[in-house]
């Protein structure tokens, strides 16, 4: 049985369209991932701080998941230092043509991935021929299946010779960035037609350089506001790039976005929102204005905000990491984001973290619903890609989260594609032929 939320009081909605619109013709259909938390072998700052933090990351996840209704099931493995180290990851980087065969049984026709600088350029400046022509042939035999790629030129990790130089927290590090995006796509831009720059610069500055979770591991506001607005300068100039190259590849950034709400009318939540908003959803987008063709979106939180300012999200329903879900209201960000910045928008992740495959179809259905409901109201929405394809290495959770339509057990590299998945599959073909039928 489909669970609801069960605070439902809580679920003002301002804005619904109506959820009987059909999916206009040639919507995209697909599924999300990036090259470290799949590919397996890569040699970033990543792996780098991985092998030396291993041993201090299972009292992370016990200080921020103990508290979760699942943590008995988490515990052993939590406590084991190689849960946090991505190594082989789901040895994508050698069986992508098996699981490109997994898309096209879910009747999917969009794949997003991302290119691993640090294969490209593992010492500063020279480059590795055999990794260029790996995703020169990953993309040409994806593009043979009819599947469209959305390319990923930045997601998370950096060359560690980059990272020693200080990263993006330093302005003229950008130049290194963007010699990079002009090889890529010099070799490969022929064979792109959507590309991301950059994969959500908000959770990384958050993480990386205010909340202490991730390389470098620090707080320091200063830096993390110079890391932001260096993200911002790298896409703006990537951006340049790209469309230098062909002015119809369709370029933009992801960007992480949340359906905030109030809960309390109390002046302190209304700031804590506003700051919220202005800071971690907007300010990046806000930058894009003459250098984004689309937007894209991804969407995961749903945020009350209570009188203390704080985040007062409702228990259940709750995914594997404890984070609340509501996704029907992916239709409220929709209309706001449409609203705001008048672009197509493609939903570039969108998912759970859910082991056992008890929400995802109930997630999906919801979402579905979500989507259509902002088409009725005319957002021009134009695909979706669930995150992930593949169960895959979450981060500084490491292998303790299962995002995957498809499971994939490690020992054995072998994929199943989960009953949720199987669904969607059908979903998707049933969505497709509902659209030709109403001519759209
Ligand atoms: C990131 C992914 C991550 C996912 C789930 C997004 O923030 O782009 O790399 O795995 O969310 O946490």
């Amino acid at each position: 049985m489909a669970p609801r939320p069960h605070l439902l009081q809580h679920y003002k909605q301002k804005k619904r369209g109506r959820t009987d619109t059909p999916f206009p013709k040639g919507f995209l259909w697909g599924a999300s991932t990036s090259a470290h938390q799949v590919e397996g072998g890569t040699h970033s700052q990543w792996d780098v701080w991985e092998r030396a933090n291993a041993h201090k990351l299972p009292r992370t996840a016990k200080y921020l998941l103990g508290n979760l209704k699942n943590w008995q099931e988490l515990q052993g493995r939590a406590a084991i230092p190689e849960t946090y180290i991505c190594g082989d990851a789901v040895d994508h980087y050698n069986r992508y043509e098996d699981d490109f065969k997994i898309i096209k049984k879910l009747n999917m026709d969009a794949f997003r991935f991302s290119i691993e600088w640090s294969r490209i350029e593992p010492e500063s400046g020279k480059w590795d021929m055999k990794a260029i022509e790996h995703y020169r042939s990953y993309i040409r035999k994806l593009k043979s299946m009819g599947i469209t790629p959305f390319v990923t030129l930045w997601h998370f990790t950096l060359p560690e010779w980059f990272a020693e130089k200080g990263g993006f927290a330093r302005r003229s590090n950008i130049t290194y960035f963007t010699r990079y995006v002009a090889k890529i796509t010099e070799e490969l831009g022929d064979d792109w037609s959507f590309v991301i720059t950059v994969n959500e610069p908000d959770t990384y500055t958050a993480l990386s350089y205010l909340r202490m979770f991730w390389p470098p591991q620090a707080r320091d506001f200063l830096a993390a506001r110079r890391v932001y607005v260096n993200l911002m300068v790298a896409h703006q100039q990537a951006y340049a790039i790209v469309k230098a190259h062909n002015l119809d590849i369709q370029v933009g950034t992801s960007v992480n976005q949340s359906v905030d709400k109030l809960e309390s009318q109390f002046f302190t939540a209304k700031m804590a929102m506003w700051v919220w908003q202005r800071f971690a959803k907007r300010w990046f987008l806000d930058s894009e204005k003459m250098t984004a063709d689309f937007v894209g979106v991804n969407f995961y939180l749903t945020n009350y905000f209570g009188w203390a300012g704080r985040w007062t999200n409702p228990p259940e329903p709750a995914n594997d990491l404890g984070w609340y879900m509501e996704p029907r209201a992916i239709e409220e960000l929709l209309i706001d984001i449409h609203e705001r910045y008048q672009l197509p928008i493609y939903i570039t992740e969108n998912g759970l973290a859910d082991s056992h495959d008890q929400y995802r179809q109930w997630w999906l259905q919801e979402t579905i619903v979500g989507m259509r409901g902002a088409l009725g109201r005319g957002v021009d929405l134009r695909g979706y890609m669930h995150w992930s394809l593949l169960d895959n290495f979450e981060w500084a959770f490491g292998w303790l989260a299962e995002f995957g339509l498809v499971h994939v057990d490690r020992a054995t590299m072998k994929r199943t594609v989960r009953p949720s998945a199987r669904w969607f599959g059908g979903e998707i073909k049933r969505l497709r032929a509902e659209s030709r039928r109403a001519g759209r």
